[in-house]
């Protein structure tokens, strides 16, 4: 449905009230409406320029976009560059029929349905693959009945179809289907899988004590060869899963239903700081095409969710024998490429009102924001953002429609469209980044190309509250008041364009006052990529950190707080007066 622009202008201003994150004022400029028909209808309008829009004249040409040489940053090296893409045998099967003819079969799907060449790359055999008994060397044994020729033979026919092969293993004394653990055993069964040419281990958390968690998690980490993707299955967020895994669960086993999608999206997207090239939060493998449960467009919108979360995509359903309607949802190149982008930053919720979600994602693309329009309700709704909130600077944007394949409307500051019940509108925005700061300039007063967070949003000019935007109170750090600044709950992850135009950042860092001696946290300072400050750990008890480091040249600044590996609680930290002193 398309809406008058006076309409969806009053719709958004009320939504931006909630949870405007970081961005300026909420009013929206009369003409900025939209025309996407989220149930997948053609927009009842073409692509509309200037015409009836901003400003409310005649038709005008609409400005070139500016173009930021910082992009496109080249992919990163290492194994796990951009989330995994492949498949795993748990979802659908569970311990039923895993065998080398259930493998092969569906290696040779994934290259005959396109998945292979939209980017699926990994054959993952989970559970039950084992017997429950190691071999008379010590050895773990597959099931004689299930890989008679045992596993060396399935990588053999997996890598020949240009395909990985991924196996799951477990770090206590037995896995969850009480098959044999590697407790202890590290160093031969890291040694095994390698000889058996394995790509990708799933590490699993039976059978074990809590206390050794880490220190079992660490041990297989030294045993795999650098090449094994390293996918922990630990069940819950751990940040030092960070330093040794290619790829950390975040939740609980994920089942084929909307709920139970929607329950691990809210657990995982806190964490969003802590995902990039080589390390990705995993909200548990895809229910696409699993089971009865979901309609078509919660698959698809539970897809787009991993797409923006930058979540491992690994199918659960049986390729074989896949639906066309599952194969398209699996294999859209659009969606993927969202997922995929070599800038490797998480998406994040930037507003969150009644179950109405919007979340963006930038892309490896000068002013580009995948956005994400989420409604987790039982009831259409009116759903939209503006530029600001998006992490883009002032002039136009063209809006895509990804799922659909369809140019929206140009826009100049807002956008808003139609969202069916239950389901998804996946955004490309193409504008223009944030301007270029000039002078002496509080970081409160920039637009953050990027701003992740543990609790609700960044606040500017206060403390971090709880979940809802601007809850915070005067910042305070070691004492002293700021009345500029950022109020931060970690883990935090912060991305200002700087432009080559900037030479000192300055702030005091700390936990805030408000933690009243609880919490504690680091916070590091990078400037394209390049660590200038770390803190020590900074507790209610130490002295507040100064920061003052020479950012001449610097594209990209990037603020992070992490949570010096006691988990979150009352980690909210403060930046005191962080300014940038940059070119007139
Ligand atoms: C745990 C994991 C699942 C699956 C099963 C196998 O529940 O979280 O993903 O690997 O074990 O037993």
């Amino acid at each position: 449905m398309r809406l008058t622009s006076i309409v969806s202008g009053a719709l958004l201003a009320t939504a931006a009230t909630v949870w405007p994150g970081c961005t300026d004022s909420p009013a929206i400029a009369r003409g900025d409406s939209g025309g996407a028909g989220g149930d997948g209808a053609a927009p009842s309008a073409p692509r509309a320029g200037g015409a009836g829009g901003d400003g409310g004249g005649a038709a005008t040409a609409i400005p070139e976009r500016e173009i930021d040489a910082y992009y496109p940053v080249a992919r990163a090296a290492g194994p796990a560059p951009t989330p995994p893409m492949g498949w795993n045998s748990w979802n659908q099967f569970g311990c039923d029929g895993i065998s080398a003819a259930l493998i092969m079969e569906t290696a040779d799907a994934m290259v005959t349905s396109g998945m292979a060449d939209a980017g699926y790359e990994y054959v993952n055999i989970d559970d039950c693959w084992l017997e429950a008994q190691r071999d008379e060397d010590g050895r773990l044994q597959p099931t004689t009945a299930g890989f008679p020729d045992g596993l060396a033979v399935v990588a053999d026919y997996v890598h020949a179809l240009g395909l990985k092969l991924g196996l799951y293993g477990d770090r206590g004394t037995e896995t969850c289907a009480h098959r044999a653990g590697s407790g202890g055993h590290e160093a031969v069964d890291a040694t095994t899988f390698a000889e058996w040419g394995i790509d990708y281990l799933k590490y699993d958390n039976c059978a074990a004590d809590e206390a050794t968690i880490e220190a079992d998690y660490r041990a297989m980490a030294t045993a795999l060869p650098d090449h094994i993707v390293y996918s922990l299955c630990a069940w819950a967020f751990y940040e030092w899963g960070t330093e040794i895994g290619h790829l950390w669960r975040t939740t609980s086993d994920i089942e084929a239903t909307w709920d139970s999608v929607i329950a691990n999206m809210k657990r995982t997207y806190p964490l969003a700081a802590y995902a990039g090239p080589n390390g990705w939060n995993d909200p548990d493998m895809l229910e696409v095409g699993v089971g009865r449960a979901m309609s078509a467009a919660q698959q698809q919108a539970h897809f787009a969710v991993w797409a923006i979360l930058a979540a491992p995509l690994i199918a659960g359903n049986d390729l074989r024998s896949m639906s066309e309607e599952t194969r398209a949802i699996l294999t859209h190149p659009d969606v993927i490429a969202v997922n995929q982008d070599p800038l490797g930053l998480a998406g994040v919720p930037i507003r969150m009102e009644s179950k109405r979600w919007v979340w963006a994602k930038p892309l490896n693309e000068s002013g580009a924001r995948a956005v994400l329009l989420l409604n987790e309700s039982t009831e259409a709704t009116e759903m939209g953002f503006t530029l600001s909130e998006i992490g883009l600077g002032a002039g136009w944007a063209t809006v895509r429609d990804l799922i659909h394949g369809i140019d929206l409307e140009d826009i100049s500051r807002a956008f808003t469209t139609s969202v069916p019940a239950t389901s998804a509108v996946l955004l490309a925005v193409r504008g223009n980044e944030p301007p270029i700061p000039r002078g002496q300039v509080a970081l409160s007063d920039l637009t953050p190309i990027y701003a992740a967070n543990g609790l609700g949003p960044v606040e500017r000019d206060q403390n971090n509250g709880v979940t809802a935007p601007g809850d915070g109170a005067p910042i305070s750090v070691g004492g002293t008041v700021f009345e500029r600044g950022l109020g931060m709950a970690a883990p935090t992850k912060l991305l200002y364009r700087l432009g080559g135009a900037c030479t000192r950042f300055r702030a005091t860092a700390g936990l805030d006052d408000m933690t009243a001696g609880r919490g504690s946290v680091v916070f590091h300072v990078f400037a394209d990529g390049e660590a200038l400050f770390t803190s020590e750990v900074l507790t209610a008890g130490t002295a507040a950190a100064t920061i003052d480091v020479d950012v001449t040249g610097a594209q990209r600044l990037e603020l992070r707080v992490t949570n010096a590996m006691d988990g979150t609680s009352w980690d909210r930290a403060s930046l005191g007066a962080p300014e940038l002193d940059c070119e007139e």
